[in-house]
């Protein structure tokens, strides 16, 4: 598919009733790290991800005829105006005008809340923006009533992308590839799609505990990381290597082999991090709790055999994965020697999801 597919050709929007829709959707944590990318919010290589379950935001999105040439919109988050929220939006609102018109002929008042705490320094941008996508997607479908579910999702995501990269992965399925490699069938620089191959049962159920580590807001903000990425000397070493890694997860998906899948993840939170701290400006993500728990984590492996595995987002906590049958060990593990290194003991058990829903 093209960009072009998803420029909505109706031009009649007098059957738009006032209405509005509700989408939950859920945050989701990359494996194969997306940081990186070109104009249009394409990435310069492909990534993947495990959709998460607790982690969500639950939007509701209603519109109504504008009232004046300029239209309008308002943000309430958990119940409060928030317009220090409007920047990203309007950019957002922008962005897809050119694919959904209709946007122009509307005021719209967005209601949204998390499951976690907005301080607690996880990104709400993959869940935030795949629900208000949705909700764009749902009002789209009242016009075009031939719209497949196909194109719905698709359409959903390639919007989400649109207003951050990894919302695109939010959308449907539990484990989400976007960008568009050689090895995975459909895969897209425009949207994610959902892993088309078989999966192993050890990867089935698999749990995320998210430690905690600094409940502040972002030391870098996302847009900014993305764009140490220019003109970085390792830069294109690190999109080979994200292709190569992809290659191999697809076979550790399939094959269930656990040792590999430990490997692979750690190495590209490690890169990640790396990358920051080698761009310029620089920046260390990490603080001192990160590697305490890193530490703690290593040394349990080697004690245990266990299948634990942290990676890390452009920030400070961890996310401690694991499999379903390994879930009491590593518990009473997080509980006796992780949950000292949190801030204010605070972490968050987390499971493989399904995707969206609208409510
Ligand atoms: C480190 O999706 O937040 O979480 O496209 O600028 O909104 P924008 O970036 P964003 O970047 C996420 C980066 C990451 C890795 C990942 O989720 O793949």
């Amino acid at each position: 598919m093209t960009e072009k597919d998803f420029i909505l050709t109706t031009t009649d929007f007098s059957t738009l009733n006032a209405v509005n829709y509700t989408w939950k959707t859920p945050s989701n944590i990359a494996l194969v790290k997306y940081w990186g990318k070109k104009e249009h919010q394409i990435p310069e290589n492909t990534s993947i991800s495990f959709t998460l379950d607790a982690c969500f935001t639950l939007t509701t999105l209603e519109f109504s005829k504008k009232q004046n040439e300029s239209g309008n919109f308002e943000i309430y988050f958990e119940g409060e105006k928030k317009d220090d929220f409007k920047p990203k939006i309007a950019t957002f609102f922008e962005r897809i005008e050119k694919y959904c018109p209709f946007l122009t002929e509307y005021d719209f008042v967005i209601r949204s809340r998390n499951s976690f705490p907005h301080s607690s320094g996880i990104a709400s941008s993959a869940s935030g923006m795949s629900a208000l996508a949705l909700c764009v997607m749902s009002i789209e479908r009242s016009l075009s009533t031939e719209m497949t579910d196909d194109y719905f999702y698709k359409k959903a995501s390639f919007l989400a992308r649109l207003g951050s990269g990894s919302a695109c992965r939010s959308i449907k399925g539990s484990i989400v590839v976007w960008g568009n490699h050689k090895e995975i069938n459909e895969s897209s620089n425009l949207f994610g799609v959902e892993f088309p191959d078989e999966v192993h049962s050890n990867f089935k159920n698999f749990h995320d505990t998210i430690l905690l580590v600094d409940e502040g807001e972002k030391q870098v903000s996302s847009t900014l990381g993305h764009e140490l990425m220019f003109n970085h000397p390792y830069a294109q070493e690190r999109f080979n290597q994200a292709e190569e890694n992809i290659s191999k997860i697809k076979e550790i998906l399939k094959s269930g082999d656990l040792k590999a899948f430990v490997n692979i993840v750690e190495s590209e939170a490690l890169t990640l991090h790396s990358m920051m701290m080698t761009s310029n400006p620089y920046f260390i993500l990490m603080k001192p709790n990160t590697l305490k728990i890193i530490n703690k984590i290593w040394k349990f492996r080697k004690e245990t055999n266990l299948n634990l595995c942290f990676t890390l987002d452009a920030g400070a906590n961890v996310h401690l994965l694991y499999p379903e049958n390994e879930k009491e060990a590593v518990n009473s593990f997080v509980v006796s020697e992780l949950i000292q290194y949190c801030q204010n003991n605070h972490y968050i058990c987390d499971r493989i999801g399904f995707g969206a829903k609208q409510v």
